[in-house]
């Protein structure tokens, strides 16, 4: 989501006018934050330390910096206090109006703002669609904000409560996206799942939004994250049966492999709820890749619970997985709980748990030579080795619906663009990408 929002304000700040520059060479520095994990407070210290280097360095320019998201939503107004440079603090519904603040500051170079306030609405914003895509993939944000207050989780206070957005405009924007050469869409949101399910939804359910999203003309590959497992419809599971373009792939944080621990962070189902989602989707799609969020070390958590979480990995056959140590934030209850667990013994699991997943996904993906997929070709490049110019041969690369990288050598004679949809025969692997050949 954060990618997805500086790449919006890097395209609105060119649409003004602005350049990208060198981080030496900028005048304005924008540092979007994420607060989920670990110390982004610090790192944002740290690097207005540097802007301020920066600035002593060379007085003769009006060197600004903006810090937005989601650690500016957390500290707020209090950061300007760290830095003489810092003139604009923008919180997670204030993203919408920071182009034309950041461009009121740079001509009143007297001036500090802070955009800080929660909108009731989805925050709509002139998506600003580029004609010439550099990638032929698009991120739509479809919700702001989670309505579930996980037990360890800043996302409800940072991010304010669940959002939807109207079904016309997200429809929209995909189309609007496809028309100007985009192949593959991701829809976002903290909980996708209950999409519509808000005082601002319009009564679509997620499954119907998918199913329209699906439907648009010129849409070969379709994603969504993140699902909360306490909200995964059966008739979201019946579509990977008969939507063809939705990719098989889904991203499903299990947290937590006990039902001790489950219940103490809040997330409302247990170990055997997930794992009849896991089968039930398995049925629907039995060529599906799982991959997940684990936290290790959340207060309370003993061998017992730790090992729990790891049979479970084993018996979901996780394709990836995201894991983390917990860590306390600010507000959220977890951080008032006894039982904290040794930052150590946090680390030694997840070196074990991690250990498991990195063996595991090399095996799944060791199994994929000598397959058939399809790749959505991103871009490539041709050999002009020959004394007479000639093309030798050509090298192009994509994704596949996994959304690994695969290498595919392609004979001189046949023609291929980026955006390109393709059929491939897997012939062998790297470390994390895959290499194949045009069928
Ligand atoms: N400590 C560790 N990991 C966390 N996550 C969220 N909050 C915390 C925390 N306090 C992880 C969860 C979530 C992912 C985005 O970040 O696994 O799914
Ligand atoms: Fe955080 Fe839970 Fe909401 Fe996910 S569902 S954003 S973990 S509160």
């Amino acid at each position: 989501m954060n990618v997805n929002d500086s790449d919006w304000l890097a395209r609105s700040l060119t649409d003004l006018g602005y350049i990208e520059a060198a981080y030496a060479d900028a005048d304005i520095h924008i540092l979007n934050t994420c607060s989920v994990r670990d110390k982004p407070e610090n790192k944002v210290y740290t690097e207005l330390g540097q802007i301020r280097l920066l600035a002593k360095a060379n007085p003769q320019r009006d060197i600004m910096a903006c810090v937005g998201g989601c650690v500016a939503q957390q500290v707020g107004e209090k950061l300007f206090a760290r830095s003489k440079e810092l003139r604009l603090v923008f919180g997670t519904d204030g993203i919408a109006a920071t182009p034309a603040a950041i461009d009121m500051l740079a001509q009143n170079p007297g001036q500090k703002l802070a955009l800080l306030d929660f909108s009731k609405e989805f925050t709509e914003r002139d998506p600003k669609i580029l004609s010439a895509p550099a990638s032929p993939s698009a991120f739509v944000n479809i919700m702001q904000g989670c309505d579930n207050f996980c037990a360890y989780c800043i996302v409800p206070f940072v991010r304010g409560r669940q959002k939807s957005r109207a079904a016309a405009a997200i429809l929209q924007e995909c189309r609007s996206l496809l028309e100007h050469g985009r192949r593959e869409i991701t829809l976002l949101g903290q909980n996708v799942n209950s999409f519509g399910q808000d005082a601002q939804g319009d009564g679509s359910s997620f499954t119907d939004l998918l199913r329209q999203v699906a439907a648009l003309p010129g849409l070969a590959r379709l994603r969504f994250m993140t699902s909360h497992p306490k909200d995964m419809a059966p008739e979201l599971i019946a579509a990977f049966a008969d939507l063809p373009n939705l990719a098989p792939r889904l991203h499903l944080p299990l947290q937590s492999g006990s039902d001790r621990i489950l219940k103490a962070m809040g997330r409302k189902y247990d170990l055997r709820r997930y794992m009849s989602l896991v089968r039930g989707l398995r049925e629907a799609r039995p060529d599906l890749q799982l991959s997940t969020d684990i936290i290790v070390g959340f207060p309370g958590e003993d061998e017992e619970d730790f090992e729990a979480t790891l049979s479970a990995m084993q018996e979901a056959d996780f394709a990836a997985s995201f894991s983390f140590a917990y860590s306390d934030r600010p507000g959220a209850r977890a951080s008032q709980m006894p039982d904290k667990i040794p930052h150590k013994l946090a680390l030694q699991r997840l070196a074990r748990l991690q250990a498991w997943q990195d063996k595991n996904a090399s095996r799944i993906l060791e199994a994929r030579t000598g397959s058939d997929t399809t790749v959505i070709i991103e871009g490539g490049s041709l050999k002009n080795e020959m004394p007479d110019n000639a093309v030798a041969h050509q090298s192009w690369h994509g994704k596949d619906p996994y959304g690994f990288s695969v290498n595919i050598a392609v004979p001189p004679e046949r023609h291929i663009q980026a955006g390109d949809l393709v059929n491939v025969r897997i012939t062998g692997t790297g470390r994390h990408t895959l290499k194949g050949e045009l069928e």
